[in-house]
């Protein structure tokens, strides 16, 4: 059986050992730049951990578990071309470090790089692992361009964010556990229970991702805080308030998001208009809520309780989690 810090050794090993090509530099370089820094790397930890609750052969989802991190840092250089944001994990972000089409064209590499490794996986298993994969990876470009509109709007309701976030975010980590229990020889059910335990943690991760944007420590996160409120993101925070605004704060807000010159007096606006609606309470029960939800998925997975240990405590960790 491994452990949390197992998973993330084996992943490290492998990212490491991956034989990527090298030249032109100007194309992989970002490549490596990405996948070398510091990031949780939840999800291949997922992969892994959801193999080992079936099988002692952990190493036989060593491919998906690549290929998903692989095509997370990919959707994280083109995400942070769209935020407009300057910097990931502490360091600036690909497209200010290099430039926006270097990001476009290194990002296509990559989701590529992703495809190769996933075509690795255990050959029993290729059409299903590939078909996962790729009506993930459509959902999430589809979560992304629902998050882009949504930035032009202000009727965003609650449950257009969480189907919103579902996408973008929370497929991919239902999509991690159910890879890894498949070659693990989960049964069916597992697989669909594993997957909405996944979905649901993922939107609970999505709205603290949301709370750390604005009420993180910079230096734990890796980038500003209040770049969401200065790209007009509907983010759980914004949706929360304009349902809860009466109508003074309702008029502040929607003028300044009809602003395009904005800065830290926005932020600190915003703060206190979330703050006055006591928001991050809320954001903070629905988040609970979500975690319950998917804690009830994974009790009904037909695992030995040891095993499904290592998982209840990898996501009792995410909701604490300070980046
Ligand atoms: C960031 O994901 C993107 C979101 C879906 C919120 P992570 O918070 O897992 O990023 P890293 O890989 O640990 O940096
Ligand atoms: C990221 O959402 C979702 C994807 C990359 C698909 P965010 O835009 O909130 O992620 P961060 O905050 O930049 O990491
Ligand atoms: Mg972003
Ligand atoms: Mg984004
Ligand atoms: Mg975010």
């Amino acid at each position: 059986m491994i452990s949390f810090s197992d998973s993330l050794a084996l992943i490290d090993g492998e990212i490491r050992a991956i034989d990527y090509p090298r030249d032109p530099a100007g194309l992989y370089d970002p490549v490596f730049y990405l996948l070398s820094m510091k990031g949780k790397k939840i999800r291949p930890a997922l992969t892994l951990l959801a193999c080992n609750l079936y099988s002692e052969d952990v190493r036989a989802a060593v491919y998906p578990a690549l290929a998903w991190e692989t095509f997370h840092n990919f959707t994280l250089m083109h995400d942070d071309l769209m935020d407009n944001a300057d910097l990931r994990r502490g360091e600036p972000s690909v497209h200010c470090r290099w430039n926006n089409n270097t990001a476009v064209l290194s990002g296509d590499a990559m989701l590529i790089l992703a495809y190769r490794l996933i075509a690795r996986s255990p050959a029993a298993l290729m059409p299903s692992l590939l078909e996962l994969f790729s009506r993930t990876a459509t959902e999430i470009c589809e979560g992304q361009q629902y998050d882009m509109e949504f930035e032009g709007r202000t009727d965003v309701l609650e449950e257009e964010y969480i189907e919103m976030v579902r996408l973008k975010t929370a497929v991919m980590l239902g999509a991690c556990l159910m890879s890894g229990a498949m070659v693990g020889g989960a049964s069916g059910e597992d697989c669909r229970l594993l997957y909405r335990f996944g979905t649901d943690l993922g939107i609970a991760f999505q709205i603290r991702d949301d709370l750390l944007d604005l009420y993180g420590d910079p230096c734990k996160i890796g980038k500003r805080t209040g770049g969401d409120i200065l790209c007009g993101k509907k983010t759980f925070l914004l949706v929360g308030a304009l349902a809860r605004a009466d109508a003074a704060d309702r008029a502040t807000l929607l003028s300044w998001l009809d602003r395009r010159d904005s800065g830290d007096e926005k932020i600190a606006c915003f703060r206190r208009i979330y703050d006055g609606l006591n928001v991050v309470e809320l954001a903070e029960r629905t988040c609970l809520e979500r975690y319950d939800a998917a804690l009830g998925f994974f009790r009904r997975v037909s695992a030995s309780e040891d095993r499904k240990a290592v998982l209840f405590g990898l996501a009792a960790d995410l909701m604490r989690r300070e980046w």
